[in-house]
């Protein structure tokens, strides 16, 4: 029997309800959004290649001994997870220069960091996720020093193993967003969705945007990148 219900909707994906209250399904919907989501479009068969995209990433990232919420793809546009709660933050890596950072201080797109780069952001939409920093975390109890070292540690873990991922299918892992929380055992894994919607990603040779900046900056099909993103990380891993 079937005792899917809906528990949220988020900007590009529904939480579903599982027989496993320690389980729950994520659908992938074909929708995008920009401007913490003032601009939403629905964007064909997004829903399936990010699905497949994220699968194929966090399959990864487990048998490199990363912990996180991926069980398994159930399906073209679903998958399994362990049901979490989320810490509010937003933990964002950067390899080059490139979107806000490099607009905050104006440097060469793509400049690159001797090392990793890292950054917390708050979220709220209410706020527009805000920049914020350990002792700001600490002061609204958000997370406790242990925590935040055992994020960053991951963090930069991911980092190292999504960089050789990517690299070995000609793409440059230029920045991306992690998110972390709680299982219902209390281990702090990662969690949420990892894919061109939260990376940047270019061609190691042309630098061409292969990531949602496409559809943030109007300057083609943003699906074209992703499909490219799929199909050389299928020939990578298979
Ligand atoms: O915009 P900014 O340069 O700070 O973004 C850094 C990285 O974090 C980018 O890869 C972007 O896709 C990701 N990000 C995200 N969700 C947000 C903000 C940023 O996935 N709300």
């Amino acid at each position: 029997m079937n005792v899917a219900t809906l528990i949220s909707e988020g900007k590009a994906k529904q939480l579903l309800t599982t027989e496993n209250p320690e389980e729950i399904q994520v659908h992938y919907l074909n929708q995008a959004t920009a401007l913490n989501g003032k601009r939403k479009e629905h964007i064909d068969d997004k829903g399936v290649v990010n699905n497949q995209i994220d699968s194929l990433i966090y399959t990864y990232l487990g048998q490199q001994g990363i912990t996180t919420h991926f069980i398994k793809q159930l399906s073209p546009s679903d998958q399994l997870v362990k049901k979490m709660t989320m810490i509010p933050l937003e933990v964002v890596i950067r390899n080059y220069a490139s979107g806000s950072f490099q607009r905050k201080f104006n440097t060469d797109y793509l400049m690159a960091f001797e090392q990793p780069v890292q950054e917390f952001y708050y979220k709220s939409d209410e706020l527009d996720d805000p920049f914020i920093n350990d002792s700001q975390i600490h002061a609204l109890a958000i997370a406790t020093p242990e925590q935040l070292a055992q994020i960053r540690d991951q963090a930069f873990k991911v980092n190292e193993a999504l960089t050789r991922l990517f690299a070995a299918a000609d793409i440059t892992l230029v920045d991306f967003k992690l998110e972390f929380g709680f299982d219902a055992q209390q281990n702090l894994i990662l969690g949420d969705e990892i894919s061109p919607d939260s990376c940047r990603l270019v061609d190691a040779t042309t630098h061409d945007s292969l990531d949602k900046d496409v559809f943030r900056k109007h300057t083609g099909d943003v699906m074209d990148g992703y499909r490219t993103v799929l199909s050389r990380l299928q020939a990578t891993v298979k």
